[in-house]
């Protein structure tokens, strides 16, 4: 139980999980992979890529109930996703995507969102009319819209330039730090791991399973160019006594 009122933390608990190539062969992505996240908390899962970041949130989310384990999601396991491609509806607006993703939206609560996520000058626009980094916002929008118990997000930063995912990283610390949604956010980037979460899960190569993990003592914002580094450096001692 956590001490902000009973709402329960992520719990993952996975024996295996194999996919099954074209050949029939079973390959395993991911081993003997456990962790607890705090409700209210953002933890980061660091790992090379190829490693099973993207199958460890697939189960997470129920999209693939073929494994081995148990996971226990927050209270009420309303869930929102933000996937590594954004996934938008391409023959509806920004705002008709999140309001068909989030029928109990209101409209206020929908152009509130829009306007935290510096959308709304976007809300007409179609899928198509949006660059990467407009339409990252635009699935995160829809994915908050829906008030989810537990947020899951899949390299959000992922093939934006320097600055965009600098800025696109601030918003997305300042709503962890605003809505204290429980936060799952999947990355290969060490330090956008850091900058991010309160606690950081260090992955193995495939098969997947945590080599370690850091608590972050001054989460987001807080946190000081020399102690983020001193971290990376904890953190790739870690990653390399684990190879
Ligand atoms: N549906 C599938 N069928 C067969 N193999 C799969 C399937 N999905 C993933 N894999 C394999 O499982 C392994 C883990 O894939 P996954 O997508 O989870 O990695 P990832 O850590 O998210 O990688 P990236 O950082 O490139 O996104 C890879 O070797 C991948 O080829
Ligand atoms: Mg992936």
């Amino acid at each position: 139980m956590s001490p902000a009122g009973g709402a329960a933390s992520l719990n993952v608990a996975i024996a295996h999980k194999d996919h099954l190539r074209a050949s029939g062969e079973p390959l395993r992505a991911l081993e003997d992979l456990r962790l607890t996240l705090p409700a209210g908390q953002a933890g980061a899962v660091v790992g090379p890529s190829g490693c099973g970041k993207t199958t460890l949130l697939r189960l997470i989310a129920g999209l693939d109930r073929d494994y081995v384990g148990h996971i226990a999601l927050p209270a009420h396991g309303r869930l929102g996703m933000v996937f590594q491609e954004p996934r938008l509806l391409p023959w509806r607006s920004v705002a008709d995507n999140i309001a068909i993703a989030a029928p109990e939206a209101s409209s206020p609560e929908i152009a509130a969102l829009l306007d935290d996520l510096a959308l709304t000058e976007h809300a007409t626009h179609f899928p198509g009319e949006l660059s990467l980094g407009l339409a990252r916002r635009a699935a995160l929008a829809r994915a908050l819209a829906v008030k989810p118990d537990l947020l899951l997000l899949d390299e959000p930063l992922v093939s934006l330039d320097a600055a965009l995912a600098r800025g696109l990283r601030d918003k997305i610390a300042a709503l962890i730090d605003e809505k204290r949604i429980t936060t799952l956010i999947v990355t290969h980037d060490l330090a956008e791991a850091i900058a991010l979460a309160d606690r950081v899960f260090l992955l193995s190569p495939r098969p997947a399973r945590i080599v370690a993990t850091l608590d972050i003592p001054a989460p987001r914002a807080r946190l000081t160019k020399a102690s983020g580094l001193a971290l990376e450096t904890q953190a790739r001692e870690a990653l390399l006594r684990s190879q």
